[in-house]
């Protein structure tokens, strides 16, 4: 008998491929990143990221109505802080009437069934472009966490329904859960970004929110590097990713996502909470310029992407194609 085995069998129609698809996808996968500005009426697109904009918190509450409509069900929020109101301490980030908490109130009144996941990390209020309280021309590991507690306790206090540390700093997860049940916010869930690498793939989002580090002068670290992780490293994901479990994350991410399905699977087999991966802002660059040039299709390749991604392990995927994606998932003519 020849061949011994036909596995195009099972291949071969569309309806037959769909009888054994291993993974699918849908609307509620998917959480949108959103960038937030001050001011009204306020649409302003980013350079690098064709199709994503900065919006005022009222322009803001419209595109969200309409990414809940798509099915969509989680928003990651991150402000663009005035100038004026950066330093060393990122105090701004837990001022109750700051542009964050404004924006998760709106969110929260206008579409209350819309899962609100405000950024927590200094790097958007800091004067260094730094996710954390430099001293001495260091990173202080633990102020830094005190810093963060008072910021995610701020976020659950006008409404968030989960935090998202994005920091790195060791031991915050613990100190964010035992800040937040202080506060009586004990249903206010964390999405620890656990394994969080040192990536050039964040580029059009730190322009986006001009939050790259910046030469000040002063002797600041240049980079990430000394709390984001080395891209060098697996064992590295697994053992955060379980720290992380241990001290109270519901979720945990994995960031970025295409370069590091690997360690997706990997972390996903290692802690029995649910996976979300970063599917990050130079992943998405990638393709809208390589579809602009005619390079590549730019539907297919978004989908295959975030379909991937979801086969890795993903229960979530945080991406800038979700509106896109989701409205190619409900259309007819996408099956
Ligand atoms: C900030 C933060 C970053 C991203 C999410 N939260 C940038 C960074 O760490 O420099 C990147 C997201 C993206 O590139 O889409 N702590």
């Amino acid at each position: 008998m020849f061949p011994l085995h036909r596995g195009r069998r099972l291949r071969q129609n569309q309806s037959i491929r769909s009888l054994v698809s291993e993974t699918t996808l849908s609307p509620s996968d998917f959480m949108f990143p959103m960038f937030i500005a001050e001011g009204e009426n306020i649409k302003v697109e980013i350079p690098s990221m064709p199709g994503i904009f900065r919006r005022s918190i009222d322009l803001t509450i419209e595109e969200v109505k309409e990414l809940f409509a798509l099915g969509i069900r989680a928003v990651n929020i991150y402000v663009k802080v005035d100038e004026s109101l950066k330093d060393n301490t990122g105090k701004e980030a837990w001022n109750p009437n700051g542009l964050m908490q404004q924006a998760i109130k709106a969110i929260k009144k206008a579409c209350p069934e819309m899962i609100v996941m405000p950024d927590v990390a200094l790097d958007p209020y800091s004067i260094y472009g730094h996710d954390g309280i430099i001293k001495n021309g260091d990173i202080e590991n633990d102020a830094t966490v005190e810093a963060l507690v008072k910021m995610a306790v701020s976020h659950a206090e006008a409404g968030a329904d989960f935090v998202a540390p994005s920091d790195m700093m060791d031991g915050r997860v613990l100190r964010l859960r035992q800040g937040l049940d202080a506060a009586g916010f004990t249903n206010v869930g964390i999405m620890s970004y656990s394994a969080k690498y040192a990536s050039a793939f964040y580029g059009p989002f730190r322009d986006a929110l001009d939050s790259a580090p910046k030469e000040t002068g002063e002797v600041v670290p240049k980079d990430k590097k000394t709390y984001q992780m080395d891209y060098a490293n697996r064992i590295e994901a697994i053992k955060e990713a379980v720290w992380d479990a241990e001290e109270g994350a519901d979720m945990v991410m994995v960031k970025p996502g295409i370069a590091y399905l690997d360690i997706v699977r990997e972390v996903k087999n290692a802690v029995n909470i649910p996976v979300t991966v970063f599917h990050v802002s130079g992943e998405y660059a990638m393709i809208k310029a390589a579809a602009e040039k005619g390079w590549l299709d730019h539907d297919k390749i978004m989908m295959e992407q975030l379909m991937c991604i979801k086969r890795a392990g993903a229960s979530l995927i945080s991406t800038y194609f979700a509106k896109e994606a989701a409205i190619l998932l409900t259309s007819q003519s996408y099956q």
